[in-house]
């Protein structure tokens, strides 16, 4: 099997990972946590820092060094307005969805320590206020792949 179409599979497959999973974990604790109803909050919360753990944070290290390999063996300069962008938006994702981890661990203890939801109502709406960029960047990365624009944009020319 041709090792960069493997590579490029790995890639694909941790993208998929990283918006699927985290769209999917985000709507089970939104609604659960729409819901009032601290029980389901319990188990969502619980299960939602697993899923972090298990799927996001191994797919977030995947995505980064098999991309940054593909660019090496595309030959696309690390000085293209293309990698440039994408490397930014990628650390713009980092840096919602490092305190979404954070306000998710915050939730679920303050829940196993049966405090009320007013205690925690803050926290998730910053967790949503972080979300919606994290995703629509998310996203963007996405056109920026199919598409792959300015990659022979160079911004810092010799
Ligand atoms: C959340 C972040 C990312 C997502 C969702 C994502 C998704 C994808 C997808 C779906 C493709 C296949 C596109 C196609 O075949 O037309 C792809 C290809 C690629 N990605 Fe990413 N990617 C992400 C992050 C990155 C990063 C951070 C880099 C660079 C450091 C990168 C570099 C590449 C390269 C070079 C290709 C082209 C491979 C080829 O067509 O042979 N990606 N990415």
């Amino acid at each position: 099997m041709d090792f960069y179409l493997g590579v490029k599979l790995l890639h694909i497959l941790s993208a998929t990972l990283l918006f699927g999973t985290g769209l999917g974990t985000a709507f089970f604790m939104y609604r659960a946590y729409r819901s009032e109803n601290v029980e389901a909050m319990k188990v969502t919360t619980e299960n939602v820092v697993l899923a972090d753990w298990v799927f996001t944070t191994p797919a977030i290290v995947v995505q980064i060094l098999s991309g940054v390999w593909l660019t090496q063996r595309l030959g696309i300069s690390y000085n293209s307005v293309w990698f440039v962008t994408v490397i930014g938006l990628f650390c713009l994702v980092g840096a919602c969805w490092t305190p979404v981890v954070w306000i998710q661990i915050k939730v679920r203890n303050l829940i196993r320590q049966n405090r009320p939801i007013n205690e925690y109502k803050s926290l998730m709406s910053a967790w949503i206020a972080l979300g919606i960029p994290a995703f629509l960047s998310v996203l963007v990365l996405f056109v920026l792949m199919v598409y792959r624009p300015w990659t022979q944009s160079i911004i810092f020319a010799n």
